[in-house]
């Protein structure tokens, strides 16, 4: 099984892939796209969940969403279809950093994706190219609640503390207007559904010539996090406007 097929099957009890629960997640879009008419922009929107919901609870609302994951954005326009809304709804199969538009977005999201632009900052520089004058970004990305292990920047990579984290965003010519750290709750909630889902569909299948690799997966996921960094790594997402546009 590839990668791509095994994130779809620890994602499937938490289609958001960041440690946000439903009520954060309404929260953050509401700040984001406060009109209900905005054009939206996902800069590695995977499964698309971020801008499905947004565009469930805004029928004026219009999206776009970009991704490498061929399997991830089926997945979206899938749901999409299902959900009556794939008019309302463009998808991209391409580099988050290619990625060019005539048009120009009030919301840009990236949560759980800024590996894909390099990193916080270089993610915020991709996303001032698509705002529209006004516009947010909403960005969601880890950082340190605690000093990190070797191992644990190594797997995770080199994010800072929070304070820290928010200083170069405000440096960077950004003023946060909504934010929301990543509770205990949705942190262990989001590993363990993770986890859970690997390891259920590895039991439901046995017979599977893919059953022990997954199994294997999240075990070693569990032991990852529980080991590695489950004390030290936290999650931010925050709500931006440019500080002068
Ligand atoms: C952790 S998932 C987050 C998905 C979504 N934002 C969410 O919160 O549900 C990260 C996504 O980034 C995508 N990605 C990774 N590198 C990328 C790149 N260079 N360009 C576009 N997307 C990329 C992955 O395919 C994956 O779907």
């Amino acid at each position: 099984m590839n990668r791509e097929q095994i994130s779809r099957l620890a994602h499937a009890n938490h289609p958001i892939q960041s440690p946000l629960d439903d009520d954060s997640v309404r929260q953050l879009l509401e700040h984001g796209a406060p009109c209900g008419d905005e054009r939206v922009l996902d800069l590695g929107c995977g499964g698309g969940e971020w801008l499905l919901r947004a565009l469930t609870a805004h029928p004026q609302l219009h999206a776009e969403g970009v991704d490498i994951s061929e399997d991830a954005l089926r997945q979206a326009r899938e749901a999409a279809s299902r959900l009556g809304i794939q008019t309302r709804l463009a998808l991209h199969h391409q580099e988050a950093a290619d990625f060019r538009s005539t048009d120009s977005f009030d919301l840009v999201l990236s949560v759980g994706a800024t590996h894909a632009l390099g990193g916080l900052l270089p993610t915020l520089a991709a996303a001032r190219k698509h705002l529209a004058p006004g516009g947010r970004v909403l960005i969601g990305d880890g950082f340190w609640e605690r000093e990190p292990s070797q191992e644990a920047i190594e797997m995770l990579g080199d994010f800072t503390d929070l304070a820290t984290t928010l200083d170069r965003v405000v440096a960077d010519g950004w003023t946060p207007v909504h934010g929301h750290v990543s509770t205990r709750r949705e942190l262990d909630d989001y590993e363990w559904a993770c986890w859970g889902s690997l390891a259920s569909w590895a039991l439901d299948h046995p017979a599977d010539p893919d059953s022990s690799q997954v199994l294997e997966t999240a075990a070693a996921r569990r032991t990852e996090w529980l080991r590695v960094y489950r004390d030290t790594w936290g999650f931010v997402s925050l709500v931006l406007r440019q500080t002068s546009d």
